[in-house]
């Protein structure tokens, strides 16, 4: 049996520009197979949901993340939420714009908590050299147009030891700020939320060569020789940046070679 919690999260008070009303509401349920989907099935089961309408899971047992994979979590201990986004305009080929305000808005929201989180090209949020959360975006199309875009995150908040496999690159707030005692989440959630709607908001109508300038200044190892795997071959490189159609330039061996996200992996 799930308890429902509903809080209310202001946005933009006093702003008569503000696309969205000054108080959203963030669903808070205990378990969940993946918040992503349930937003998903809310949205297609419903009359219209509001922009800014989010779902967190105290426990989510079905997590997706990127690329097919799965998202495991701890209970009670990490971040799951999804919140809901109607992009005005967007373009289908624009959608990387809408991954870098998202990168940036959480790297933003992260940043009260005196966290520098860079990202991980494409969209990883890193701290130092670990992990400490990620973003998958699934959009609803229609007339080549985003018409909805139901954002997960999922954020380490109070975990303090990770599996061995990924143990030498993840890492949590708690971990990262080497508390001592653990982060409330659902006021984590609230923060995150909050500055991350303020920052996309903010910045929704702002030319993509901004958004790309600052994105690729919050670059992961940008500008710096690492080694990636390029077609199953270890090769050192240097990334320059990624263009507007979110391809990364990296430069290897006196090359400029641009890739997309199945061409290329990092070495951690
Ligand atoms: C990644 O692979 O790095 C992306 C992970 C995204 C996980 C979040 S947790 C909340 C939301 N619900 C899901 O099922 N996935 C996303």
């Amino acid at each position: 049996m799930n308890n429902i919690y509903a809080f209310k999260y202001s946005l933009l008070q006093n702003n008569t520009f503000s696309r969205l009303s000054l108080r959203q509401n963030l669903i808070v349920l205990d378990e969940l197979s993946s918040t992503n989907d349930y937003l998903k099935e809310l949205l297609s089961n419903i009359k219209p949901l509001r922009e800014g309408t989010a779902i967190m899971a105290r426990h989510q047992t079905r997590g997706r993340g990127q690329r097919g994979s799965t998202w495991l979590t701890t209970k009670d201990e990490n971040l799951t939420f999804s919140v809901l986004l109607y992009p005005d305009n967007l373009a289908v080929e624009e959608t990387f714009r809408l991954n870098m305000l998202i990168c940036l808005g959480i790297q933003q929201a992260l940043s009260q908590y005196q966290i520098e989180a860079t990202v991980k090209w494409p969209n990883d949020i890193y701290v130092q050299d670990k992990k400490i959360g990620g973003i998958l975006i699934e959009n609803k199309l229609k007339g080549g147009l985003i018409r909805s875009s139901i954002i997960g995150i999922g954020l380490n908040v109070n975990q303090q030891s990770f599996p061995a496999a990924i143990a030498h690159k993840a890492t949590s707030l708690r971990l990262a700020k080497q508390a001592a005692t653990p982060f409330p989440i659902d006021e984590f959630c609230i923060s995150i939320l909050h500055g991350m709607m303020q920052y996309y908001q903010t910045h929704a109508t702002h030319e993509t060569a901004e958004i790309l300038s600052e994105y690729n200044n919050r670059l992961y190892r940008k500008g710096i020789p690492a080694k990636f795997l390029v077609q199953g071959k270890e090769q050192i490189g240097r990334i320059v940046g990624a263009n507007a159609q979110g391809k990364l330039a990296v430069d290897i061996e006196e090359q400029r070679l641009h890739f997309d996200l199945k061409e290329i992996s990092f070495i951690i």
